[in-house]
């Protein structure tokens, strides 16, 4: 049962990754984007009150994003935790760290998806989702079989991202590598940190990650 973190900047595939290995080994996804934008979907107190930052691009708070890990992490899974967008600052992995040790669980790996920024803006302005499964999918790169409809559960509320444009991408980056990168030489020092290519295909990232886990 491993617990693994895919870490890496907007765009860098964490997203798709994380919903295959939910498919081929039984995982269990936990990404705190996912767990706010729902929170606005629902009109919710909490997300009134991230919706303004991170249309912005910038991070919400520690306490915000850590209380939503703790809270699902109660639920457990059985394949393992795919910590998705999470930690995203040294705080975050710290609590993380120390959520780990109370609840007697490892971490196994650390998978930083390694691209560079000017495929980041391709994937961004061309990513669609959809809007029932969560599903990801990509203009140029991905695109759905049937146009206007989801090739996995046949949805036709197919979204784009408020967040998804060059504009706001610039801040997100910024807050990338200075809030969340400090984190690669953290798991490294731990000896916890594998590197993958976020540039190659979506299914050689996909074997190359597998082939970390195979070795944890
Ligand atoms: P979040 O939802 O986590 O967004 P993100 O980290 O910016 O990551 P993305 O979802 O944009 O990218 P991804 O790496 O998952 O890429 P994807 O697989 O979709 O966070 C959103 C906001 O929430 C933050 O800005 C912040 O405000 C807040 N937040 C969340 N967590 C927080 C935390 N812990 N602390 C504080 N604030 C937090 O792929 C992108 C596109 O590329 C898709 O179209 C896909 O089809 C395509 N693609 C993927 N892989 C490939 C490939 N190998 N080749 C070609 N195309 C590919």
């Amino acid at each position: 049962m491993p617990n693994i973190i895919l870490l890496g900047p907007p765009g860098a595939g964490k997203g798709t990754q994380a919903k295959r290995l939910e498919e081929s080994r039984g995982m269990v996804q936990l990404s705190t984007g996912d767990m706010l934008k729902e929170a606005i979907a629902k009109g919710t107190e909490l997300g009134r009150r991230v919706e303004g930052i991170m249309a912005r691009g910038e991070l919400v708070t520690d306490e915000i994003v850590i209380g939503l890990i703790e809270a699902k992490m109660k639920d457990g899974a059985r394949g393992g935790f795919i910590f998705d967008g999470f930690p995203r600052t040294l705080n975050q992995a710290d609590a993380l760290g120390e959520l780990m040790t109370r609840t007697g669980a490892t971490l196994d790996s650390v998978i930083e998806m390694q691209v560079d920024d000017a495929a980041l803006v391709a994937r961004i302005t061309g990513r669609f989702t959809c809007g029932n499964c969560g599903a990801v999918y990509h203009d140029v790169t991905h695109p759905t079989k049937v146009a206007g409809t989801c090739d996995v559960c046949g949805s036709t509320n197919l979204k784009r991202r408020a967040d998804d444009n060059e504009e706001t991408l610039k801040t997100r980056l910024m807050e990338y590598y200075k809030k969340t990168s400090p984190l690669i030489g953290y798991y490294y020092a731990k000896g916890q940190l594998s590197a993958v290519d976020g540039l190659a295909e979506v299914e050689a990232v996909a074997e190359a990650i597998a082939k970390v886990l195979d070795k944890a």
